[in-house]
């Protein structure tokens, strides 16, 4: 099931929010991917679109946290750090089975698993737990 962008979700930064918003479409196109499972080349097309993505979002906060001296950015820059870890290790779980010559009803069962996790888990979790701690420092700030 893919998830709407909700205003909570909102740092009161327009960028920031307009790329957490593109992360979000981008996890939602991977779901919609699955609904197709022998075209893993769209799959794959927006894996490899989440990755660099991701990767230029947090590169982004973490130079306008630097920029305005933002307290948490030693916390933040760690939970990037995690963050890409656990995208690394979900992206390879899915090119693993993404190689299969076959996608069988239990590896769409198991990517569906990945893709909830990326969507919950994974963005959601970055947004909730540690970007709403911007709120208001980072308002007006580019
Ligand atoms: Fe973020």
């Amino acid at each position: 099931m893919t998830i709407a962008w909700d205003n909570r979700f909102s740092v009161d930064h327009s960028t920031i929010d307009a790329e957490h918003k593109t992360l979000l479409i981008i996890i939602n196109s991977i779901e919609m991917a699955l609904r197709h499972p022998d075209d893993k080349e769209t799959l794959l097309y927006f894996v490899n679109l989440l990755y660099e993505m991701a990767i230029d979002h947090f590169r982004y906060e973490e130079e306008l946290q630097t920029k305005h001296a933002y307290p948490h950015i030693d916390s933040n820059s760690e939970g990037h750090k995690h963050l890409i870890i656990e995208l690394n290790r979900i992206i390879d779980e899915i090119r693993i089975i993404a190689k299969k010559p076959i996608i069988d009803t239990d590896d769409v069962l198991q990517l569906r698993k990945y893709v909830s996790f990326l969507a919950n888990g994974w963005l959601l979790a970055h947004v909730i737990q540690e970007d709403l701690k911007m709120k208001g420092f980072i308002a007006g700030k580019y």
